[in-house]
């Protein structure tokens, strides 16, 4: 029986990627797209998952716009990572279909809510969205299986020494979803750093030939120019970690501890404090990844892409 699954993301090169491998999966059914500013404003997020999955072929999963704002905060985006459109460099169609008539938190609200099995939310922007369902639809969170997303690190972050983009985005979001307790598991950047994907990586997808492995090449083309300039060797695909985890979990390895969210520090806003010594004596609420078999993932993105041929 496949996983139902909705992506919650603002696309976004790793976003795209994570779309198009959760859509090849045998494993997921992914029942709804819903997006969120962040990487770039809604209107481009929303645009850019049609766009991806117009080129696709998939056109007949509702897809949802949600949040423009953080719950409190000026939205901050990523333009200098991801370019003005959010999705620069492949040329992509316009979409083919029409979005949902309602909101991100009104389609999550029915897929949850009607669904026979618990649904895993898989979010790879900030936790606006997540957030809000969970505050409004109070009654949804026990028809929740788990979340697994891409956002924080126990190590650093890399849009303050800090904290990690997403989570920074909308800490207070972040706050609600980790209190919330739903099972998590957070791919943050210690597995999402070890996750990079290399030059000859990017040509041996690039020489697979179809149409949609052309194009995610020229996603990741993009993608790399920005990581070398930083001095990354190859470039981390955050976004699909937090899909690849719920397909082949035995590549991951993590552990079972109790995470907080930082939303008042000085210079440490947005951090994901992770208890690793257990001095906090709370409850561990997250599945913290902190590592992967890297080829073996990259073979999984491979042939993932090799299936729209
Ligand atoms: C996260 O921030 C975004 O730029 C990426 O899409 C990813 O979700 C990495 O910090
Ligand atoms: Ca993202």
């Amino acid at each position: 029986m496949k996983k139902p699954i909705i992506m919650d993301c603002d696309p976004g090169h790793d976003d795209a990627l994570a779309l198009l491998l959760a859509f090849a999966s045998d494993e997921l059914d992914v029942k709804a797209v819903t997006t969120v500013g962040g990487n770039q404003t809604s209107d481009k997020t929303l645009n850019n998952a049609m766009r991806v999955l117009s080129y696709a072929g998939i056109t007949d999963v509702p897809v949802a716009p949600g949040a423009s704002h953080p719950l409190i905060r000026e939205l901050q985006i990523a333009p200098e990572v991801h370019g003005e459109s959010g999705l620069e460099g492949p040329e992509l169609p316009e979409p083919s279909f029409a979005s949902f008539g309602k909101s991100a938190i009104e389609l999550m609200e029915k897929v949850i809510m009607s669904s026979e099995e618990k649904i895993t939310l898989v979010p790879t922007g900030p936790l606006t969205n997540i957030a809000t369902l969970l505050l409004t639809i109070p009654e949804s969170k026990d028809r929740i299986e788990r979340i697994s997303l891409m956002g924080g690190s126990a190590v650093g972050g890399n849009w303050t020494p800090a904290a990690e983009f997403n989570i920074l985005v909308d800490p207070e979001a972040a706050d609600l979803v980790f209190q919330s307790g739903i099972p998590i598991t957070m791919c943050g950047l210690d597995v999402t750093h070890k996750a990079q994907i290399y030059d000859d990586e990017i040509e041996a997808i690039r020489s697979q030939g179809g149409k949609v492995s052309v194009m995610v090449a020229e996603l990741l083309d993009f993608f790399a120019k920005f990581h070398k300039k930083l001095g990354f060797e190859g470039s981390p695909l955050h976004d699909p970690c937090a899909v690849a985890w719920l397909i082949k979990p035995e590549l991951f390895t993590s552990k079972h501890l109790h995470v907080d969210i930082e939303t008042k520090g000085e210079f440490t806003s947005g951090a994901t404090v992770v208890d690793y010594r257990g001095v906090t004596g709370k409850d561990p609420n997250t599945d913290v990844v902190y590592d992967l078999e890297r080829k073996a993932f990259i073979q999984l993105l491979m042939d993932s892409f090799k299936k729209y041929d």
